[in-house]
């Protein structure tokens, strides 16, 4: 054998052992991560009753600006879907349709239905319960009461025979509960894979040396105490600000819904799925950069003060809960 076969060989034995080194740590990373996330669910609890005629005519619900008080806003202008749009509008909180602006967030509609509960506070149960809130806030939607929601889409054209078929031998069919059911069924199909979803699937090669890195940190440092489950987050009511305080004590969260004082400053622990989409963050929209907010749960809520290249590796690893086609706004 040629000296230059022999160091050919030996260094496509090298390049094959890196090779498979790496893949061998893929894997171990990927039965690690097992143990907290899991891919996301086919389905969101409750599709099974979801017929084609239901979604389309939550569809036009959601987008149909006649649901507020002088036709100027749907549920889409706050939660936004056309043009890959992540289900936020992107402000730190919302006008309403008079303009007055709200005191959250507005968090995103994607994915949402495999929450434990709705809004920041979790005062809502489910996605339905939730639906039928904003059209009568009076700082949101605006409109009067659930019977003037009715009257007015009694007398469009299109929702009558709408409602007859999505909910066939209803009496009445076009009802306050069934807008906010086919709302929901609408909602039910909003769901985004994501290159992180490929990998707990098995591909190790879904996520980049420096995101897996991130996703080793995220566990490490202990983010998964709270976000953890198919959404990274979503499945617990927890106090923001468990080591020192977070800085606006104003909104107190579960608290203003319960006036319990061991609700103080508790929140839902926020999914993550699409966070990188979906800022500026926090309920109150005061987090207008994703590195900072990763920085600020380390500190407030573990006592930890994360070093930046952790905070950057971790900021990559959030990148990969990207729905798939979606945009940066
Ligand atoms: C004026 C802007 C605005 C409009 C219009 C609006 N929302 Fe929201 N939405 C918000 C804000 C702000 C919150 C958070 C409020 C809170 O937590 O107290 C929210 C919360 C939600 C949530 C809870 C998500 C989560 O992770 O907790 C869902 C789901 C949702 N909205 C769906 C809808 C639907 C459906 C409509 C139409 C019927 C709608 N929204 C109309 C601003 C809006
Ligand atoms: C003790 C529970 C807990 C721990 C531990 C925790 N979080 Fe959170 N996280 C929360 C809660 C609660 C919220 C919601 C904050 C709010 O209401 O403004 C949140 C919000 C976030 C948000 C903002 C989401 C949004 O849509 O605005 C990000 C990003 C985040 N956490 C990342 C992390 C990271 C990274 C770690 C680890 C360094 C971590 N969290 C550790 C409970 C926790």
């Amino acid at each position: 054998m040629s000296r230059i076969t022999k160091v050919a060989i030996t260094l496509f034995c090298a390049l094959l052992i890196a090779g498979t080194t790496s893949a061998d740590q893929s894997d171990r990373l990927i039965r690690k991560a097992l143990r907290y996330f899991s891919p996301l669910p086919a389905a969101m609890p409750g599709a099974e009753n979801d017929t084609p005629e239901r979604i389309a005519l939550g569809r036009k619900l959601y987008f149909d600006k006649r649901l507020s008080k002088n036709d100027t806003q749907s549920c889409a202008s706050c939660h936004r879907l056309e043009d890959g749009a992540a289900g936020v509008d992107n402000l730190p909180t919302s006008p309403g349709a008079e303009g007055q602006i709200g005191t959250r967030n507005s968090p995103t509609v994607l994915n949402a239905g495999w929450q434990k509960s709705q809004f920041w506070d979790g005062r809502a149960t489910d996605l339905a319960d939730q639906a039928g809130q904003p059209i009568l806030n009076p700082i949101e939607m605006g409109m009067p009461s659930e019977q003037a929601v009715i009257d007015k889409l009694a007398t469009l054209p299109e929702y009558p025979a709408a409602f007859r078929t999505a909910f066939p031998g209803a009496e009445p069919a076009l009802s306050y509960a069934n807008l906010r059911e086919a709302i929901a069924a609408f909602e039910r199909t909003l769901r985004t894979e994501s290159r992180f979803d490929d990998f707990l699937r098995g591909d190790g090669s879904a996520l980049s040396e420096q995101e897996q890195r991130g996703l080793k940190s995220f566990m490490s440092v202990n983010c998964v105490r709270c976000h953890d489950g198919p959404l990274v987050g979503g499945t617990l009511h927890e106090t923001l600000g468990v080591e020192a305080p977070f800085d606006n004590q104003k909104d107190q969260g579960r608290f203003e819904v319960t006036k319990d004082d061991k609700d103080r400053m508790v929140f839902k622990v926020a999914q993550l799925r699409n966070v990188a989409l979906t800022g500026p963050w926090f309920h109150d929209g005061s987090g207008s950069d994703l590195g900072d907010v990763v920085r600020t749960m380390g500190r407030i809520q573990l006592a930890t003060e994360l070093k930046s290249e952790v905070v950057d590796d971790i900021v990559a690893f959030l990148h990969t809960l990207n729905g798939k086609g979606l945009k940066t706004p």
